[in-house]
């Protein structure tokens, strides 16, 4: 898949970016909108992102797709995995707080935003990733939750640039594996990688009211989560937001 790069200084937000201007992209390949600093960076749930300036990745990919294609709801999912693996061999160890945030430490360090279009009857996606990367400590501590840098963990500084270009050639594999072997080929790795596995969790709904407890039980082969009841039965969850009990 040809990889596409483009940059900006500043912008509202890389995802609406990529969204009002994808008809100049080539859409048989994977472009990739950077920006130094982001003035409207969106989170799921129509939060705030804050992402500092020139601190973090700020990024979208943007591909298309068959309009019926079933992948769409394991795109961000299969990200977060790529971005799993590229932390691995950077030597740290992330969990993944499903369905897509990326912890260290029980912190956030990543949140992944995925949108989608109709653009020339195909389905345009665009994955934004934000991942605090050399976020210092009075920054961390704005942020309404908890939450971490590559910095913070590790002590050291990372070259924001070299980690874009091995989440790109990481996420473009794992997407021609996920076009062919679906999302159950990737489900055992997703799943050993899951924060919160037997525990009792809380999940929220987008509004952050209507909330389900149970255990955090396992991931189904098409990447829903699986929650035992505390009447034993199952409830296999498709989206949500996740919490420990007693944190917001
Ligand atoms: C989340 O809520 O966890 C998802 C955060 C996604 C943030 C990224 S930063 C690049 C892209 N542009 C945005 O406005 N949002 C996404």
């Amino acid at each position: 898949m040809k990889i596409q790069r483009i940059h900006f200084e500043k912008i509202e937000s890389t995802s609406t970016w990529a969204k009002e201007n994808a008809q100049i992209f080539d859409l048989d390949g994977l472009t990739c909108v950077t920006a130094f600093e982001q003035t409207a960076g969106r989170g799921r749930f129509n939060r705030r992102w804050i992402s500092g300036r020139g601190q973090n990745i700020t990024a979208t990919l943007f591909f298309t797709l068959p309009k019926e294609s079933p992948i769409v709801a394991n795109l961000a999912q299969l990200l977060s995995l790529s971005c799993v693996a590229v932390l691995e061999k950077l030597g740290f160890t992330p969990q993944i707080k499903w369905p897509n945030d990326l912890l260290l430490n029980g912190k956030k360090v990543s949140g992944i935003l995925c949108e989608t279009i109709e653009i020339n009857n195909r389905l345009g996606i665009a994955l934004g990733i934000g991942m605090n990367v050399n976020l210092p400590e009075e920054i961390l501590s704005k942020i309404d939750q908890p939450a971490t840098s590559l910095l913070q963990v590790s002590g050291k500084t990372w070259p924001i640039e070299e980690l874009i270009d091995l989440i790109l050639k990481q996420f473009a594999a794992d997407l021609e594996k996920l076009k062919t072997a679906g999302f159950a080929s990737f489900k055992n790795n997703y799943e050993k990688h899951l924060a919160y596995l037997g525990q009792p969790i809380t999940c929220s709904d987008a509004a952050g009211r209507k909330s389900i407890q149970g255990v955090c039980h396992s991931v189904a082969p098409d990447g829903r989560l699986n929650l035992l009841l505390p009447d034993g039965s199952m409830r296999t969850l498709s989206t949500g937001d996740l919490h420990l009990p007693g944190a917001c």
